[in-house]
């Protein structure tokens, strides 16, 4: 009964507290890559850590281990730049960014959402296929199949890519060797170039070389209506 009443002082108390919590742990900032997440052995990555707070200095983890300490170039722009050069096996792994406020070095934010970095070229390619190749209308469904040759390679998932994009499409887990993909109610946005490479989920997180391009235009129904009434 008493203990109860005590937990229940505590929760108002906590309550209370509140205003100074959050205070205390300022709300996480976004962690960005460019040109890409998934990059190829030798290439080079920029991660991007931004909050809108003003005048803090950030720390990147990899694996939760800090990394690397930065201030923010410039006071009124709450945000810092790692550069990533000439990718290793080493490089690939699982990266947060958190900032502190100049004056409160001991306070730090929550963390950013984990990125996980892939670099890629250390398995054998896999192949990306599509059941409609090509050319596409408007609203249809694709569905591109990504297929890894036959290697010893445990705890692997699958990501599609879209050249000129930083964050993977998707990931699936695989059934067997393969993963099915599917875009759905696609839109002229869609039109790329797709590929896809398959990697480890653990240490030391190596990825595939990416697939062959394949190549998806999608054109509008309305261009396709009109065609048809005129024929
Ligand atoms: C990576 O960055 C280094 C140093 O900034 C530069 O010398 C090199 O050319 C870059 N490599 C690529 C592939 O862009
Ligand atoms: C497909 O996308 C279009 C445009 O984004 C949207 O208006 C439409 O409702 C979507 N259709 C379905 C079935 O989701
Ligand atoms: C796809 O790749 C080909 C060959 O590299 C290129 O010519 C084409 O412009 C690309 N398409 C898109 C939509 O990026």
């Amino acid at each position: 009964m008493i203990s109860q009443l005590l937990t229940l002082l505590c929760v108002g108390l906590c309550v209370g507290q509140g205003d100074l919590r959050r205070d205390e742990s300022p709300p996480k900032p976004s962690l960005s890559a460019w040109p890409s997440l998934v990059a190829p052995a030798r290439s080079n990555v920029t991660l991007r850590c931004s909050t809108p707070t003003k005048d803090v200095n950030f720390a990147l983890r990899k694996g939760g281990k800090v990394l690397e300490l930065l201030q923010s170039p410039d006071s009124t722009e709450g945000q810092a730049e790692f550069h990533l050069t000439d990718l290793k096996s080493i490089n690939a792994g699982e990266y947060t960014c958190e900032y502190y406020r100049k004056g409160h070095p001991h306070i730090s934010s929550q963390p950013s959402d984990v990125l996980q970095l892939l670099v890629t070229g250390y398995f054998p390619k896999p192949s990306l296929q599509a059941h409609q190749r090509g050319v596409v209308t408007e609203g249809a469904e694709v569905t591109l199949q990504c297929q890894r040759p036959d290697t010893e390679i445990v705890a692997v998932m699958f990501a599609l890519l879209k050249a000129g994009t930083a964050m993977p499409m998707q990931r699936r887990s695989p059934e067997e060797k393969r993963a099915e993909f599917s875009l759905q109610n696609v839109s002229i946005g869609d039109t790329g170039n797709y590929s896809c490479v398959y990697y480890q989920t653990r240490a030391p997180f190596l990825a595939s070389r990416p697939s062959d391009h394949l190549a998806i235009r999608v054109t509008g129904k309305i261009f396709t209506r009109r065609r048809t009434r005129a024929g």
